[in-house]
């Protein structure tokens, strides 16, 4: 789960068809999976700290992972259901 903001200034993104994320300022895009792929960011979307609890999942909002700062914690970002 990533947060819906823009990692270069923490602008608005836009789902596109494609399918692709785009910054709504400076039309950075991004993966489904929060790769980045072309624009003015430099780095991949940010994604929440989630854990699955039983039937539910919890969504951690004071608590991201950067990928250049934790890679191996950014790729781990995600919940099988
Ligand atoms: S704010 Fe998204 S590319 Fe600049």
């Amino acid at each position: 789960m990533f947060a819906l903001s823009c990692p270069h200034q923490n602008n608005a993104v836009k789902w596109l068809q494609g399918p692709a994320l785009q910054c709504t300022k400076h039309d950075s895009q991004y993966q489904p999976d929060g790769v980045h792929t072309s624009g003015r960011a430099t780095r991949n979307m940010i994604a929440n700290v989630i854990r699955r609890d039983g039937d539910a999942i919890v969504v951690d909002l004071h608590r991201w992972i950067q990928s250049d700062k934790d890679p191996t914690g950014w790729a781990a970002a995600t919940v099988a259901i």
